[in-house]
């Protein structure tokens, strides 16, 4: 039997990139990455992808983008705004799939998600879940656990602070790193049957009084947790000028660690990959150089 084609959306994003190298380099079959920008995934092109035009926000680019994909990896997009248009992007992505003849969407969702009253990251999950069990295609929902490559833009300001602020609580938070995602979706996407929702962990939950501990270690600096309620999680995280639905997005994560959604252990990564989830220490380890500096 022929090898199905494989197809992932948003090759230009760091996730994307990486699951279309792995995929040749496993010579997985014919390979398309879509993105808005060709231009810039030319080296993709050389390696063997074969790379189209595609923009979630231009539901006409999608039937000539998706066209002949087999099973499709649907990287969500990182549209952070309260409008309601980063879910639009996805049924948009969702019904062309459904149009294009694609047998299997692997979807990149997050933890635990839930339906909330406004447009919100998690809800955009929650939602974009909905609309694919609805469209009768098998499916995967990746639901990935906080990347811990998002500490590497957390951390800096506690060290140089000596204080990590988080709305957590102190409960546990499975960190998984990308590159174990990215081997876990490259491997769904070539393998996965039926339906299924896959919570994609770290290989145990650590607090973030030990998150702290583990970056004083790791970079010699005294670094301490303080756990603050939510709202001033916000106030903090509005004040130091982040964009409001931004910080209603990682408040909202804490709050969720805090209420115990981000605390679980699965095996997905063994499971899919042979090999055993990178730990926060080995990763932190392994990123000292950018701590430090
Ligand atoms: N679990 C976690 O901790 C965690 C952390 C960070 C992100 N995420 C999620 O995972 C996704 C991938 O992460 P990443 O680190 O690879 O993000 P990234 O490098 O910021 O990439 C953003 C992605 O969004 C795509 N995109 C943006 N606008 C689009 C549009 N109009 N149409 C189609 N695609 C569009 C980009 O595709 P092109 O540039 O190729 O068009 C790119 O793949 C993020 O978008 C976010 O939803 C999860």
């Amino acid at each position: 039997m022929s090898q199905p084609t494989l197809l992932v959306t948003g090759a230009g994003g760091h996730l994307g990139r990486l699951v279309v190298e792995t995929l040749l380099e496993s010579g997985a079959g014919k390979v398309i990455g879509t993105t808005r920008d060709p231009s810039k995934l030319a080296d993709l092109a050389a390696k063997g992808a074969e790379i189209r035009a595609a923009d979630f926000d231009r539901p006409e680019t999608l039937a000539a983008a998706f066209a002949g994909a087999d099973r499709m990896l649907l990287v969500s997009t990182d549209v952070i705004e309260k409008t309601g248009r980063r879910l639009g992007q996805h049924r948009n992505a969702v019904a062309a799939a459904v149009k294009a003849g694609v047998r299997h969407i692997a979807y990149l969702s997050g933890p635990s998600p839930y339906p909330t009253p406004e447009p919100s990251l998690i809800g955009d999950h929650f939602w974009t879940e909905q609309a694919i069990a609805a469209s009768g295609l098998d499916f995967t929902m990746l639901r990935d656990h906080i990347y811990a490559d998002m500490l590497l833009f957390s951390l800096p300001h506690a060290i140089a602070t000596g204080t990590l602020y988080t709305a957590t609580g102190n409960r546990g938070r499975n960190y998984v790193s990308r590159a174990d995602c990215v081997a876990v979706a490259a491997a769904v996407l070539e393998r996965a049957e039926g339906k299924s929702l896959l919570e994609v962990t770290g290989p145990a939950p650590v607090t973030q009084d030990e998150v702290a501990a583990l970056a004083s270690e790791v970079t010699g600096k005294p670094v301490k947790h303080v756990a603050l309620p939510a709202e001033a999680m916000r106030q903090g995280l509005a004040a130091a000028g982040l964009p409001p639905a931004m910080a209603e997005g990682l408040v909202a994560f804490d709050v969720a660690a805090a209420e115990g959604f981000h605390a679980i252990t699965t095996s997905v990564v063994k499971d899919w990959t042979g090999r055993e989830p990178e730990s926060v220490r080995d990763f932190l380890i392994a990123n000292a150089a950018a701590l430090k500096a």
